[in-house]
C-alpha cells in the first residue's frame, strides 16, 4: 500500500480564490519538486511572503472568481488524474498536494506544493498534471541527484514544457559561480530526453531571498531575471486548448423531467456553438448542438475548461464516458494503445494482471500486454524489464476490454491520459499518458464462426464449463480433478483436465515461479481453458493460481454461470507434511525460491464456489462432492 496521504484544506482548491483583484491578468500554474532538503518550503513561503509585502492591497481581495475559472471548483481541474481523484476521494484516500496562491502586478499564479519523498510521485503527477511550469529545486550542495531526473521527466512526460532549475542554498557554497555552472551542465547533458521548451537556470537562496524577487549583491556574475521575474514573463501558449478540435466528454445525462435531457460535462479541448455538427466519439452517431446551457443562463459559445450542459436536436445513444467531437476530427477508437505509465503502488505492476482503466469518464478493464520498457533514472536509458515498480516510469503497451476513443496524451491531456486501479484495493496504482494507438487493434477483426459453442456443447449434450481447482501445492487439487475427471468421463461426459505440472512441460516450459511469470501462466491457461469452453469441453483447471486477480481474469473470460470456483483448502502445516514432491523440504532449505506458502504469497479465494476441507475427508469423497455440486447446479444430469 501505498503511504496515507491527506488533503490539504478545501479551501485551497485552486479555482476558488483566483480573483486576486484582477481578472484580467494572466494565470501561470506551476509546481516546485525537489527533495526532502532542497528548500521547497522555504522557498514557497519566500514567494509568498515577498509577493504578499510587495502586493499588500491585492491579496486583501482574494475572492471567489467568476466565470472563467469558477468552473473548476472542489474539483481542483486536475486534467490528468480528475476522475481517478474523484475515486479516490469517494474511497477516503487522498492526495497531497498543497495549492497556494499569490500575485503580483503582472500575474497571478498557482503553486502546487507536492512533498518531496521518493514515494510521492504520485502527488508529484497530480501536482503536475495542470501545471504550465515546473521549479526544480537543486542543492547546490548536492547538485542533480537521481531525483531531479525523475521529477524532471515526469513533468516531460505530463507535458510541461518550461523548467527552471532553482539551484538554492548557493550562499552555502560561497555564491560559486562554478558549481552552478556545473550543475547546469549536468542538467543540460540530459535536456535532450526530456525536451522542454525554456530551461532558465536561477542561483538562489531561499533563506535569504537571494534572486528570489530580488537581485541579489553577492552573485554579480549573475545577470539573468531573479525567479519572480521569470515566472511573471515566461511565455505561455495559453488558450490552445481551446484551438484544438472540441472534444467534450459528457460527465453524467441530466434529465430532471421528460421535456429537458442535457449532457454535462467540462469541454477538455475545443469550443462548441449552438448549431455545431457533432458526433459521438465511438460510435459516429451524428447529432447537432441545440443549446449551451449553464446557471446563469444559455451560452452562445464555450470553450475548454468550461462547465455546460449541452442538449442535441435529436435522440442519440449517449451517455457517461462518451465523447462528443466534430465529425471531421475524430480522436482514435481502438482496444489497443502505447502510454507511457508512472507507477505509483508498493504492489509491481504485473503485465496480463487485469486492473481497471480510468480514462476521462469512462472505466474498462485494461491489462499491460507488453513492458517495452523502463527509464533508468541514473542514465535516463531504457532498460528492458519485466515488471515496475513504486515511483518506476515505463513504457508499455495495453489492451483494453473494450474500444474507447482518445487522443496522443501530446494533443489534449484529459483524453489521453489515464489512471489504473486495482480491482481489489481500488487504490489508483499509475497514471498513464497515451502516445499512439496500435494498429494491429484495428486491423485483427473476429471472424465470425457458423457453429458456435452452442452448436458443439449441444452435440455432447452438456453444459460446458470451468471448474477451477485453486490451493498449495500439495493440498490435493490434481488428485481431486483426476477422480473428477474419471467419473465425468465414466458418465459419459466430454472433458479436458489442464494440470499445472503438465502445462509447464509444453505451453509454458518458458514461465518460471516469479509473480509475473505466475499471472501469465494462469492468463494462458485461462485463455485455453476459454478456447475448450467454446469447444463444448468440461475443463478441469488444476493450478496453485495463488492470486485473485488472475482467477477473477479467468472467470470474467467464460460466461457467467460457466465457472465453478473449488478451494481445496489445505492448511499449509499439513501440505507441507505431506510434501509428495519433496518441494517444501528443497523450499525451507533455500534451494527453491518463490514458493507458494513459504516466500511467496497465496490469495485465498473468499467466495469460491465450492470449498474442500481436504483431509476432512477422503480425496474420492471430497470428488463426489464436486460431482454433487454439478449435477445440483445443472451442469450435469442427476
Ligand atoms: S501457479 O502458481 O503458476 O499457478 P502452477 O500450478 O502452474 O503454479 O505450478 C505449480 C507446481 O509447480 C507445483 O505443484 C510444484 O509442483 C511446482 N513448483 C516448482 N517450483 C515451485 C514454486 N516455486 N512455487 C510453487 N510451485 C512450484
Amino acid at each position: 500500500m501505498a503511504e496515507p496521504v491527506t488533503l490539504r484544506p478545501d479551501s485551497e482548491a485552486p479555482a476558488r480564490s483566483l480573483a486576486l483583484g484582477d481578472a484580467d491578468k494572466s494565470l501561470l500554474r506551476f509546481l516546485t519538486c525537489g527533495s526532502v532538503d532542497d528548500g521547497k518550503s522555504t522557498l514557497i513561503g519566500r514567494l509568498l511572503l515577498d509577493s504578499k509585502r510587495l502586493f499588500e492591497d491585492q491579496i486583501a481581495t482574494l475572492e471567489k472568481d467568476s466565470k472563467k475559472f469558477g468552473t473548476v471548483g472542489d474539483d481542483m481541474d486536475l486534467a490528468l488524474l480528475v476522475d481517478g481523484l474523484e475515486a479516490e476521494r469517494e474511497q477516503g484516500i487522498t492526495i497531497d498536494v498543497a495549492y497556494r496562491f499569490f500575485a503580483t502586478e503582472k500575474r497571478k499564479f498557482i503553486v502546487a506544493d507536492t512533498p518531496g519523498h521518493e514515494q510521492y510521485t504520485r502527488n508529484m503527477a497530480t501536482g503536475a498534471s495542470t501545471a504550465d511550469l515546473a521549479v526544480l529545486l537543486i542543492d547546490a550542495r548536492k547538485g542533480i541527484l537521481s531525483q531531479t531526473r525523475r521529477h524532471a521527466t515526469i513533468a516531460s512526460l505530463l507535458g510541461i514544457r518550461h523548467v527552471v532549475l532553482a539551484i538554492n542554498k548557493i550562499d552555502l557554497v560561497g555564491y560559486d559561480r562554478a558549481v552552478f555552472d556545473a550543475i547546469v551542465a549536468a542538467f543540460d547533458a540530459d535536456a535532450g530526453h526530456y525536451g522542454f521548451a525554456t530551461r532558465v537556470a536561477i542561483p538562489i537562496s531561499a533563506r535569504y531571498g537571494d534572486n528570489v524577487s530580488l537581485h541579489s549583491e553577492h552573485m554579480p556574475w549573475y545577470r539573468g531575471p531573479t525567479l519572480i521575474e521569470h515566472l511573471e514573463n515566461v511565455e505561455l501558449s495559453s488558450g490552445a486548448a481551446a484551438t484544438k478540435p472540441l472534444r467534450f466528454p459528457v460527465q453524467w445525462v441530466n434529465r430532471p423531467d421528460l421535456t429537458f435531457r442535457g449532457y454535462a460535462g467540462t469541454l477538455a479541448a475545443g469550443t462548441v456553438r449552438p448549431g455545431d455538427d457533432v458526433v459521438v466519439a465511438r460510435s459516429g452517431q451524428p447529432a447537432r448542438i441545440e443549446r449551451i446551457v449553464t446557471l446563469d443562463g444559455d451560452l452562445n459559445q464555450a470553450s475548454a475548461e468550461d462547465a455546460v450542459t449541452l442538449t442535441l436536436d435529436r435522440e442519440i445513444d449517449l451517455s457517461r464516458g462518451d465523447i462528443l467531437v466534430p465529425p471531421g476530427a475524430r480522436p482514435d477508437v481502438s482496444d489497443q494503445f502505447a502510454a507511457h505509465v508512472i507507477w505509483m503502488a508498493e504492489e509491481p505492476m504485473l503485465p496480463g494482471r487485469p486492473y481497471l482503466m480510468k480514462i476521462g469518464t469512462r472505466t474498462v478493464g485494461a491489462a499491460v500486454t507488453e513492458l517495452k520498457h523502463r527509464v533508468e533514472m541514473d542514465t535516463l536509458k531504457p532498460l528492458a524489464a519485466k515488471t515496475l515498480s513504486l515511483n518506476d516510469i515505463g513504457f508499455a503497451n495495453f489492451s483494453l476490454a473494450e474500444p474507447i476513443a482518445f487522443d496522443p496524451y501530446d494533443d489534449v491531456r484529459t483524453t489521453g491520459a489515464f489512471i489504473l486501479i486495482d480491482r481489489f484495493t481500488n487504490q489508483t496504482v499509475a497514471a498513464g499518458m497515451i502516445r499512439f494507438g496500435l494498429r494491429r487493434a484495428t486491423n485483427i477483426h473476429r471472424q465470425a464462426l457458423t457453429i458456435d459453442k452452442a452448436a458443439r456443447s449441444g452435440a455432447k449434450s452438456q453444459k460446458p464449463a470451468i471448474l477451477w481447482f485453486t490451493g498449495l501445492s500439495g493440498a490435493g487439487k490434481s488428485t481431486i480433478a483426476n477422480l473428477v475427471e474419471q467419473k465425468l468421463h465414466l458418465a459419459g461426459r466430454h472433458t479436458y483436465l489442464l494440470d499445472g505440472d503438465n502445462v509447464r512441460h509444453g505451453l509454458n516450459r518458458d514461465l518460471g515461479f516469479t509473480d509475473a511469470d505466475r499471472v501469465e501462466n494462469i492468463r494462458r491457461v485461462a485463455e485455453t481453458a476459454k478456447l475448450f469452453v467454446d469447444a463444448g469441453l468440461i475443463v478441469l483447471a488444476s493450478f496453485i493460481s495463488p492470486f485473485r486477480s488472475e482467477r477473477q481474469l479467468a472467470r470474467d473470460l467464460v460466461e457467467e454461470g460457466e465457472f465453478v470456483e473449488i478451494f481445496v483448502d489445505t492448511p499449509l502445516a499439513v501440505a507441507e507434511a505431506r510434501d509428495p514432491k519433496g518441494l517444501y523440504r528443497k523450499a525451507r532449505e533455500g534451494k527453491i525460491v518463490n514458493f507458494t506458502g513459504i516466500d511467496s504469497p497465496y490469495e485465498a479465494p473468499e467466495k469460491a464456489e465450492l470449498r474442500l476441507e481436504a483431509g476432512s475427508a477422503s480425496a474420492e469423497d471430497l470428488a463426489d462432492r464436486v460431482i454433487d455440486y454439478l449435477s445440483a447446479n445443472g451442469f450435469i444430469p442427476r
